[in-house]
């Protein structure tokens, strides 16, 4: 550890990973949480934290310090429209051992808000992962199980997103909103 850095002081650039996101407000985000306290308890594996709760629009990695800026700017020039997103499901893949909560429709102004988004850190030359887009809220990570309940679903207004940095605490990870840009009120809803 440099000289001179407080030992609580975990959250080092170096560390830290950064993801565009849907982030809830706290009604929503508190009642994400309940479900993910739920499934918990009955899939086993690691809940997420409350205050972590999030739809990631985007995930990047790790930024320099020096093009945070950079990215601010691209993501300002979007112009992207609110939505209402219903989240009425939840699932499990067995792969990654995840419990998530999803919408059977996905609306279209969130699709081509990841999608212009994507775009636009492409073109400014951000490098990250190009997996398929497929949105969730990650619940339950290491869950050994599918949740057998079926929450009531919720309707999130998704009225503006957020980029997101990622680093760990004393309770594990720690998501903190670095900046948000509010969305247009328009569009669909779901
Ligand atoms: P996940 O919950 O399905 O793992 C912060 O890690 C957020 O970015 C999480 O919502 C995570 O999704 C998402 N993410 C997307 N691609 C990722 C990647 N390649 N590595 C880590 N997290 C990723």
């Amino acid at each position: 550890m440099p000289a001179g850095r407080a030992p609580e002081q975990r959250l080092t650039q170096d560390a830290l990973r950064w993801f565009f996101a849907a982030w809830p407000d706290a009604a929503t985000q508190r009642e994400l949480g309940r479900w993910a306290q739920a499934a918990g308890r009955e899939c086993g594996g690691r809940a997420t934290r409350r205050e972590n709760i999030h739809l990631t629009l985007v995930f990047l990695g790790n930024v320099a310090a020096a093009r945070l800026d950079e990215l601010k700017t691209a993501a300002a020039g979007i112009a992207g429209g609110c939505c209402e997103l219903a989240v009425d499901r939840l699932g499990y893949w067995p792969h990654n051992r995840i419990v998530w909560a999803g919408t059977s429709v996905t609306p279209p102004s969130l699709e081509s808000l990841a999608a212009t988004l994507t775009q636009a850190l492409a073109t400014a030359g951000f490098a990250f992962d190009r997996r398929p887009y497929v949105p969730h809220v990650t619940l339950v990570r290491k869950a050994r199980r599918a949740p057998s309940f079926a929450p009531r679903p919720l309707l999130w207004r998704v009225e503006e997103f957020a980029l997101v940095r990622s680093g760990r605490d004393d309770r594990g990870s720690r998501y903190e909103v670095a900046e948000r840009w509010r969305l247009a009120r328009k569009n669909d809803s779901a």
